[in-house]
């Protein structure tokens, strides 16, 4: 049985690594996938792939979802093609890392615009929505960044944006569910994908020592990500609201 089956789901970023995992694994569970990215030839890439699989989707981009304008209108439009939406899984993200006396403002405000900003617009466009169909689920995408602080990544913005996502999902649960939404994030631990690939080979040699140290003794693939992500969304956690899923090979709990 397809776990997804007459679902819809909005995803965002759909041309990145867990994206396009994500919409792949989706779409083969049943759902229809509605995405969108601000990169045009991933994102396209994606739906070419989720279509040769036999899968439903219709992309947009680009699309800023840092606007909030813009944002709002790919969710009534997707919504509007697909006819209804009922899963809206917020994975885009565009982070600047630096330690404190070299991150600057804009590289702040850069990565609370396409971190934090993003999931608060396209949530609240998707909200209404929601309530009138009677429920569905926001799944936000968090990180371990977000609930602790480590030596070996200048994580200051990408920190305190991804705590953002994961404090507002505790919020939307509380608010939601007596309509019905339930708001649930999973937050990953060091998971390679395209933009990530080269830390591994290539990273700083503290940040190659620690995931040295995962206790599940490997990093993360999208997929692990992307079946807890499943599982959350699915009606098998029909009764799951407001939790954070950390999904990281323990690389959190390491001293
Ligand atoms: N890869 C990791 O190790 C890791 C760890 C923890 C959390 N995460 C989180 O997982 C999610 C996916 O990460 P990934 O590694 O697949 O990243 P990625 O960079 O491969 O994909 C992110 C996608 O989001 C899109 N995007 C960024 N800003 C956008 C905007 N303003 N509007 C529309 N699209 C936008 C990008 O174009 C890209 O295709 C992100 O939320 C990230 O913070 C990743």
């Amino acid at each position: 049985m397809a776990r997804l089956a007459g679902r819809t789901a909005l995803i965002t970023g759909v041309g990145g690594g867990m994206g396009r995992a994500a919409s792949l694994r989706f779409a083969a569970e049943g759902a229809r996938i509605v995405g969108c990215d601000m990169d045009a030839a991933t994102a396209e890439e994606t739906a070419r792939l989720v279509r040769d699989a036999g899968g439903e989707i219709a992309v947009t981009a680009p699309v800023d979802l840092g606007d909030a304008a813009a944002a709002a209108a790919w969710v009534e439009a997707g919504i509007g093609e697909a006819g209804d939406a009922d899963i809206l899984y917020n994975n885009a993200s565009s982070p600047r890392f630096g330690a404190m006396d070299e991150l600057s403002v804009e590289d702040w405000d850069h990565t609370m615009r396409n971190e934090l900003d993003l999931v608060f617009y396209v949530s609240k466009a998707f909200w209404p929505h929601l309530k009138r169909r009677g429920g569905g689920v926001i799944l936000n995408v968090g990180s371990i960044a977000g609930i602790r602080g480590v030596e070996f990544m200048a994580q200051n913005a990408h920190g305190a944006a991804k705590g953002g996502v994961l404090s507002l999902t505790q919020q939307l649960a509380a608010e939601g569910g007596r309509f019905g939404i339930r708001c649930v994030a999973v937050s990953p631990g060091f998971t390679v994908t395209p933009q990530t690939a080269w830390l591994v080979e290539t990273g700083p040699q503290a940040f190659r020592d620690n995931i040295a140290r995962i206790p599940l003794q490997r990093v993360g693939q999208p997929d692990d990500i992307v079946n807890a992500a499943l599982f959350l969304a699915s009606d098998e956690a029909s009764w799951i609201t407001g939790v954070n899923l950390v999904v990281d090979g323990g690389q959190s709990v390491l001293g």
